[in-house]
């Protein structure tokens, strides 16, 4: 579950910030594709755990860390069907892909930090309730590595929550594309327009814009 959930998870979340010099139809198959071999590995998890819990007479879903493993995987199982539909068809209106980015980037972020709650809960959960020969008080092996890999998951998150958040890392590209879908939004809509004619929208789009509805149009093409 850390390798999906936590390792795999927040390194393709930061794709679009690494300086690759990949282009951008390579970056979001990248992000969707890797996002989806997590997405498999967290519900392969979910399922283990269930069978665990059959076959050792454990009562499913009494803990808080099985609650918000649950809610993770199932809004994470969600955010990439929506992701996909919204920013890989071809067919999403350009206006839909605008308005629902800063939501799809705002969800991503809150599954991500339920995705390190249930994590470090889960090592917790094992701590606690582990079979051990010596008592979790006693500091034995299996607890040093257990703690020493819960710091490694709270730093990593830090880093990956600091990257997302900072202005300095981000795509220049990213933001062209989303004036970019807006404008394409706007053109079409004003082409729906009865008195839609080539002069009726040059008297509404002005320098930059018309620039961006030009690229709309010929990227809508492809
Ligand atoms: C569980 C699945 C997913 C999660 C958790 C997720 C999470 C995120 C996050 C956190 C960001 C912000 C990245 C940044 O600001 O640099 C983002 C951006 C984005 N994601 Fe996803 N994503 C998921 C699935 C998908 C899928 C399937 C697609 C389809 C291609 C997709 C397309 C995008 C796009 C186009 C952006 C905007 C990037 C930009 O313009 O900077 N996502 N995603």
């Amino acid at each position: 579950m850390v390798t999906s959930l936590v390792v795999l998870y927040g390194n393709t979340i930061v794709l679009y910030r690494v300086p690759l010099t990949w282009s951008r139809w390579w970056c979001k198959r990248a992000h969707a594709g890797l996002l989806f071999v997590a997405m498999v590995l967290s519900v392969l998890g979910v399922c283990a755990a269930f069978d665990f819990h059959t076959a050792n007479n454990i009562p499913h879903l009494y803990s808080l860390h099985s609650w918000t493993g649950i809610s993770t995987v199932a809004l994470f199982t969600l955010q990439w069907f929506v992701g996909l539909c919204a920013f890989l068809l071809p067919w999403t209106p350009l206006a839909f892909r605008a308005r629902l980015k800063p939501l799809h980037i705002w969800m991503g972020i809150a599954i991500f930090i339920l995705s390190l709650i249930t994590s470090l809960s889960g090592i917790n959960e094992k701590l606690l309730n582990g079979s051990n020969t010596k008592p979790y008080t006693a500091l034995p092996a299996e607890a040093l590595f257990a703690n020493s890999l819960g710091i490694a998951v709270v730093i990593f998150g830090l880093l990956v929550l600091k990257l997302l958040s900072s202005q300095k890392w981000k795509n220049p590209e990213s933001e062209i594309e989303t004036d970019r879908q807006k404008t394409g939004a706007k053109l079409f809509s004003l082409m729906k327009l009865p008195s839609g004619s080539l002069g009726h929208l040059e008297n509404r789009l002005f320098g930059e814009e018309k620039v961006n509805a030009t690229m709309s149009l010929v990227l809508c093409q492809q």
